[in-house]
């Protein structure tokens, strides 16, 4: 089934045509340097940004991918979760298109399609699956039951910031730039994680559930200290313990659940210490972890078409009266049972 989709839920317009499990083009323009002097994203200036991106950034996919508008089968598009201003570009230009176009279009859980990039890099969809999803703006650990988009339990999430949140936050602590995850993780590599101590995550007993709010407090409060410890130290202090806590909830999740198959989706996921944890605490238990890679756990156009193939034929259709929905509240909440403390 060839799907093109449109990615504009936070600073990336990204647009792709895929076959199937098959990348056939990709455009992607991103806004980074546009807000990295304000140290992070301002909605206004995204939504102005996809505005004049949006075009150009469909027509180079298609041209890339050598498909002319008519041969696709479906148009795919974020509806949310996202910032409203910039999901409503994206949705308002895949509807026109679509209407142009004559073609069915279908709206995408953006968080979905953090899952799906799993399937464009070798993944077998089989059900059920656990997947951590860490995000910019969201820390979830869910079990899909089945490929349709209200076939998902949350299992746990975070009460307050997102992983990839925590990271930003702390690298401006640290005087690193926007966005804060890749830069922890450069500035990591030169420094000792046991160097400093810092609290591990939130736990709250009887749940899944995560909190990254002390640590990032332990790490403010720390860098205020009379002795503060050196920059390289607290990054790869901060990073190891993120990624440790984050590889302890899996584990507890694939204990609980009995499921074998872990796979890891969002911004953070491009982590290389969270990947290794992970794989290491796979290998050690006998589960299995799948990663995209760094480019597919990113925002991106393909993973959204790949999310829109799996909605479209779970039966999902787009209709014009379809809205932008900032807070998509699709999953279900269903811990699988209370968990150790
Ligand atoms: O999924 P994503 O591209 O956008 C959202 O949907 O939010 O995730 C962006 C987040 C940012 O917080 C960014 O700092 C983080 O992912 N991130 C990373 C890395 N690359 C991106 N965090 C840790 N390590 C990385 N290598
Ligand atoms: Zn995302």
């Amino acid at each position: 089934m060839r799907a093109l989709g449109i990615e504009s839920s936070c600073d990336e317009t990204s647009a792709a045509v895929i076959d199937d499990d098959r990348i056939l083009g990709e455009s992607v323009v991103s806004q980074i340097d546009l807000h990295r002097v304000y140290g992070g994203v301002v909605p206004e200036l995204a939504s102005r940004q996809h505005l004049s991106a949006i075009e150009p950034v469909v027509t180079e996919a298609l041209a890339r991918a050598g498909v002319r508008p008519a041969d696709l089968d479906v148009v795919c598009v974020t509806q949310g979760p996202g910032l409203v201003g910039a999901l409503l570009v994206g949705l308002s230009f895949a509807k026109a298109f679509a209407w142009r176009h004559r073609l069915p279009w279908v709206p995408v859980n953006h968080l979905l399609g953090h899952v799906w990039a799993n399937a464009l890099w070798g993944w077998q969809p089989r059900f059920p699956v656990l997947a951590l999803i860490v995000s910019g703006g969201h820390t979830d650990l869910v079990c899909l039951r089945g490929p349709a988009p209200d076939a998902v339990d949350v299992l746990g999430r975070t009460r307050d910031d997102a992983a990839g949140e925590a990271f930003d936050k702390v690298a401006r602590m640290l005087d690193l730039p926007y966005p804060g995850g890749p830069a922890i993780e450069r500035l990591a590599e030169a420094g000792r994680a046991d160097a400093v101590a810092l609290p591990a995550v939130g736990r709250l007993r009887g749940s899944l559930d995560m909190s990254f709010s002390g640590l990032k407090t332990a790490v403010y409060d720390r860098l205020r200290g009379s002795d503060p410890p050196a920059a390289a130290d607290v990054a790869a202090a901060f990073q190891h313990t993120v990624a440790q806590e984050l590889t302890a909830r899996v584990v507890q999740a694939v204990a609980l659940t009995g499921i074998d198959t872990v796979l890891l989706a969002g911004g953070v996921a491009a982590n290389t210490a969270l990947r290794s944890a992970l794989d290491g605490a796979a290998a050690a238990r006998g589960f299995r972890v799948h990663a995209p890679p760094t480019r597919l756990c990113t925002d991106n156009g393909a993973m959204v078409a790949r999310a829109g193939i799996a909605a479209w034929d779970a039966g999902i259709r787009g209709s014009a009266g379809l809205e932008p929905v900032p807070i998509l509240e699709q999953f279900r909440w269903r811990p699988p049972r209370p968990a150790a403390g």
